[in-house]
């Protein structure tokens, strides 16, 4: 982990500047964090101004025409396009969001662009997950059953079913995660919002016969009890998701079952 430790005493200094292309008539100015580990420099704040003309209407369509086009050094992960494999997480214009569902005209005069707060970088606008994932995966997030299978599928009522509505949808950007104060600073321990969202997917699944093992594994006073109903994780979900909710529900099953 030393590796991705910033210089002693850094700030995040004036970087490089790419002028737009000659006669381009609706210029917009991005500037991004840019850091190398590697390199021990100080992380700077390139900036590039695009011809938003020639661009599509997206942050993600600037990042890639830019590295397309411009500084093919600049990096940052992508992959569906449509907020669905949720790597495009990144903070732009002050928020935690996804880069290929934020327009760049709801982003007023110059494009402020971040890596998502309080995680390892990597390089530019790539956070470390590896301890996020490692959360996820301490909650078991697959359908757990002790049950005989039957001979066709589990099934659910619609009322069931119904129940996973706003937890199924999440894509795992740690969005919320990121924009959680209890996580920044506690997040060693405690899991944050987008992992106990996944823990209350399954909790919530009546398919699922590993509620009590489930709930056990969180009664704890740092892994669920860190969250203080602050809500930056529900008003930043590019999915419009309620983590906070999921959260309290959990706390819910936790008093009902005592
Ligand atoms: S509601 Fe809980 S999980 Fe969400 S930001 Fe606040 S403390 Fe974090
Ligand atoms: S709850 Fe929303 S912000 Fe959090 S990981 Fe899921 S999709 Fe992303
Ligand atoms: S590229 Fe997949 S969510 Fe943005």
């Amino acid at each position: 982990m030393a590796k991705f430790t910033l210089p002693k005493n850094s700030k995040v200094v004036a970087g490089k500047n790419y002028p737009p292309p000659p006669n381009a008539k609706r210029v917009r100015a991005f500037k991004i964090y840019r850091y190398d580990p590697d390199t021990g420099d100080n992380p700077r704040l390139d900036t590039y101004e695009i011809d938003l003309d020639q661009c599509g209407a997206m942050v993600l369509d600037a990042l890639i025409k830019i590295k397309n086009e411009v500084d093919t050094t600049l990096t940052f992960r992508r992959s569906c396009r449509e907020g669905v494999c949720g790597s495009c997480a990144m903070n732009i214009d002050g928020t935690n969001t996804l880069a290929c569902l934020k327009f760049i005209d709801d982003v007023p005069g110059e494009v402020r662009i971040y890596p998502l707060p309080h995680m390892p970088v990597l390089k530019d606008l790539v956070p470390d997950l590896t301890h996020a994932y490692a959360q996820y995966r301490s909650v078991q997030p697959w359908l757990q059953t002790e049950s005989p299978a039957p001979d066709r599928e589990r099934l659910q009522s619609e009322e069931e079913r119904a129940k996973l509505e706003g937890l199924w949808e999440c894509v795992l950007c740690f969005c919320c995660t990121t924009s959680c104060p209890s996580y920044w600073w506690q997040g060693d321990r405690y899991l944050g919002p987008a992992v106990l969202l996944q823990a209350q997917r399954f909790l919530a699944d009546s398919r699922d016969e590993k509620t009590g093992e489930r709930l056990d594994a969180l009664e704890d006073p740092f892994k669920l009890y860190r969250c203080h109903t602050i809500m930056n994780c529900t008003k930043t979900c590019p999915k419009g998701l309620n983590p906070a909710k999921a959260i309290g529900e959990i706390k819910q099953m936790m008093v009902e079952r005592r």
